[in-house]
């Protein structure tokens, strides 16, 4: 069975007179434990892609199914925050975390939205895996690019989730950071998580299990 199962899903983008088809009538399937790369020129619709999935933005047309839940059925549109929170992971190139918060409050938050004690050894056992250890009581400002990243991917692993989104997350980092950054996602990949990274670095896609093309908001293999 699919944890992920897209089916003729389309986001339009409307912009005066002319509309922007982000993504166009895209099927795909991804079977549990895949690593699979998603790749495409800058504005062929990746970003917006990965965000349906990641339940961020909402589909013109078509469904998604996220580990058994239809997330674009209209029933579940108010769920979605909590459905979101528990099925998704999801990291970005810019990081996205709090910075008045630190490093340890950042990997603690998807669990305190859902007024959830946070599990501190799940919480330890991640910033070990991750390498960030010493430096959890420090806030993101005092944190390096590949350090803040680790904290992010920490964050988006808190909750168990079913996926794992990358949206170029090795995008700010320098070459040593971003090699390190993919070591720790293959590392997460085959531990039995699955993952979507976008990415423009072909070595990354290569090392995939699968890549997913897309060029103006169409799908090929
Ligand atoms: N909120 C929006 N309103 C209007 N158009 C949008 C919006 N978001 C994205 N687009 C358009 O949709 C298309 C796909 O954008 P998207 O951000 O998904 O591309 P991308 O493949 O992630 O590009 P990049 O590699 O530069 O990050 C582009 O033409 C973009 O201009
Ligand atoms: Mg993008």
């Amino acid at each position: 069975m699919s944890i992920i199962s897209a089916r003729s899903l389309t986001r339009r983008y409307r912009q005066g007179q002319t509309e922007i088809k982000a993504v166009n009538n895209a099927n795909m399937e991804v079977a549990q434990g895949e690593f699979v790369a998603i790749v495409g020129s800058s504005g062929s619709g990746k970003t917006t892609l990965l965000n349906l999935i990641g339940c961020i933005d909402r589909p013109t047309a078509g469904t998604i199914i996220v580990d058994g839940v239809d997330v674009t059925e209209t029933e579940n549109a108010k769920k979605l925050p909590v459905i979101r929170r528990q099925k998704i992971g999801h990291i970005f190139q810019d990081y996205n975390l709090l910075p008045i918060l630190t490093a340890k409050e950042n990997i603690a938050m998807p669990a305190l939205l859902d007024s959830r004690k946070v599990d501190d050894s799940h919480l330890l056992s991640l910033a070990n895996l991750l390498g960030i250890k010493d430096r959890l009581d420090h806030l993101p400002s005092e944190l390096s690019g590949g350090q803040k990243q680790r904290v992010a991917i920490a964050r988006a692993l808190i909750n168990h989730p079913a996926i794992l989104l990358a949206d170029e997350p090795t995008g700010n980092l320098d070459k040593k950071s971003a090699d390190e950054i993919m070591e720790l996602l293959k590392e997460i990949n085959r531990q039995g998580k699955t993952i979507l990274l976008v990415t423009h670095n072909e070595k990354f896609a290569d090392i995939c299990n699968r890549k997913i093309r897309i060029e103006d908001g169409n799908l090929t293999a």
